[in-house]
C-alpha cells in the first residue's frame, strides 16, 4: 500500500511516516504488518474520544439510515446540525450563541476573519508571531514564516504581528484593527500558555479601541485543558470563538461561534456573505453531538488534569528540560532537535506513536486521546523514558 500510496496520493513531506493502516480502536492503531501502535497523538488533536468510540459509530451508523447531505448549509433545518448546535451554544458563555458550521479548522479560521471585517468595518487583522491558523490562503496570511509565505504571495493584506504573552506590544491594538486573534494556547510555537493574565489584557485592549477578539481554539477545545475550552481557564471570552478537530469525533469539521448579532451580518449586505456547501453536514454533525454529549456527561475532562499529572510524573529524564502545556496538550521539550527526532522515530518502531510540533522543533507532541487510560499512560511513557536511556547511553 505504502508504494501506492506515494505514488498516487499527493504527499506533504519527503518522509511520512507511512504506517500503513487497518484498523483503530481506543487509543491503538492497528496496521498491516501486524504491530499494534499505542497513539499518543490522536490524529493530532483530533480524535479526542480515541478511535471509533462507540457511541459515535452509533450517531454515525444511525443517521446515515436516515439521510447524508440533501442542501447546502442554511437552507433546511437538520435534527443533526441543530441539535448539536443548540447543546454547544448553551455550554458557552454569553455571548456565544450562535454557531456557523463548515468542514475544518482553516475554514473556521477563514469565517471568523471575514466576520471581524464584516462586523468592524476595518481590515487590519493582528495575529501572534509562531501562530499556526491552518493553510488556506487567509489562515497562511496569518503565519509570520518568510519560508512559508514566500512562495504563495500575494496573501490577504492589512496583517501584522505582535508578540504572544507580550503586554507591550498591547498598544499595537488600535482603533483601526478589525480584530486580534490568537490561539488560546500557542500550539505549533511550543504548546505555550497565556501568562499573566494575557488574554485579559488583550480583551480589555481590544474592547477601549471597538476591536473584536478572536481565539482559535481548534486544537485546546472539546476538554483536551480540562475545561470544555481552554479560554476558561483564563477568565477570558472571545467575541469569536474558532473550533474544530476534537469536536467532530473523527470526522472533519470546523465551526466559528459569534453573538446572534454578530453573526447575523454574514446574512445580510451582501446577502449570503458566507456560504458552504458541506458545512453541517449530517452525518458528521450526528458524530459532533454524540462527541460533545460524551465529553459532558462523562468525567473525562476532569479526568484530563489527573492525567496530566501523572504524565508530568513519569516524563522525568536529564533529555527532557521541560514538559509543557495542560491538560492533554503536552509537549516535552528535549535538549535537541536530533534527540526529538530520535524520540519520534525510535518511539515509532516500539510501537507508541509520537509526533512533531509544527515550529518548535525539540518538542515531542503527547496529544492521546482523552480516554487513554493510566496503564496507557504508564506504559508509553516507558517506552518513552527506555528510548531516552539508549540515546543518553550512546552519546
Ligand atoms: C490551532 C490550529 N488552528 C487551525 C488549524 C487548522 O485546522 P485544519 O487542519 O482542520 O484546517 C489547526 C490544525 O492543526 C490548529 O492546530
Amino acid at each position: 500500500m505504502n508504494k501506492d500510496f506515494i505514488q498516487y496520493q499527493a504527499q506533504t513531506s519527503l518522509h511520512p511516516l507511512g504506517l500503513e493502516v487497518i484498523d483503530a480502536k481506543g487509543s491503538y492503531i492497528y496496521t498491516s504488518d501486524g504491530e499494534k501502535h499505542l497513539d499518543f497523538v490522536a490524529g493530532v488533536s483530533a480524535t479526542s474520544l480515541g478511535h471509533c468510540h462507540p457511541t459515535v459509530i452509533k450517531a454515525i451508523k444511525e443517521q446515515a439510515d436516515k439521510y447524508l447531505h440533501v442542501m447546502v448549509y442554511g437552507e433546511y433545518a437538520q435534527a443533526p446540525a441543530v441539535e448539536f448546535s443548540k447543546l454547544l451554544a448553551q455550554n458557552l458563555p454569553d455571548p456565544l450563541n450562535k454557531v456557523y458550521l463548515v468542514n475544518s479548522g482553516t475554514e473556521a479560521i477563514e469565517g471568523s476573519l471575514k466576520l471581524a471585517r464584516r462586523a468592524t468595518g476595518r481590515t487590519e487583522i493582528l495575529a501572534a508571531k509562531n501562530a499556526y491558523h491552518g493553510n488556506t490562503m487567509g489562515s497562511l496570511s496569518l503565519m509570520n514564516f518568510e519560508e512559508r509565505q514566500k512562495p504563495f504571495r500575494p496573501l490577504i493584506g492589512d496583517i501584522d504581528f505582535i508578540e504572544f504573552n507580550n503586554a507591550d506590544d498591547l498598544n499595537r491594538i488600535t482603533e483601526k484593527t478589525a480584530a486580534v486573534i490568537l490561539e488560546t494556547i500557542q500550539g505549533g510555537g511550543g504548546f505555550i500558555q497565556p501568562k499573566n493574565n494575557y488574554l485579559k489584557k488583550v480583551k480589555a485592549r481590544c474592547e477601549a479601541v471597538g476591536a473584536l477578539l478572536i481565539l482559535d481554539e481548534i486544537q485546546p477545545g472539546f476538554g483536551r485543558t480540562g475545561k470544555l475550552f481552554g479560554f476558561e481557564n483564563y477568565e477570558v471570552v472571545p467575541d469569536i470563538l474558532a473550533i474544530g478537530k476534537g469536536m467532530g469525533g473523527g470526522l472533519p469539521v470546523g465551526a466559528f461561534v459569534a453573538s446572534e448579532e454578530l453573526m447575523d451580518l454574514l446574512s445580510d449586505n451582501p446577502k449570503m456573505g458566507h456560504i458552504t456547501t458541506f458545512g453541517g453536514n449530517p452525518l458528521v454533525a450526528a458524530a459532533c453531538h454524540a462527541t460533545l454529549r460524551t465529553i459532558l456527561e462523562t468525567e473525562l475532562m476532569a479526568a484530563t488534569l489527573e492525567k496530566e499529572k501523572r504524565f508530568r510524573e513519569l516524563l522525568v529524564h536529564p533529555l527532557i528540560s521541560e514538559v509543557r502545556g495542560k491538560g492533554l496538550m503536552l509537549a516535552a521539550i528535549v535538549n535537541s532537535e536530533e534527540i526529538a527526532n530520535n524520540v519520534i522515530l525510535d518511539c515509532k518502531e516500539k510501537g507508541l506513536i509520537l509526533f512533531w510540533l509544527l515550529f518548535e522543533k525539540r518538542a515531542v507532541r503527547i496529544t492521546p486521546p482523552l480516554t487513554i487510560s493510566m496503564e496507557e499512560i504508564e506504559e508509553g511513557c516507558g517506552i518513552i523514558i527506555d528510548v531516552l536511556n539508549k540515546i543518553k547511553n550512546k552519546a
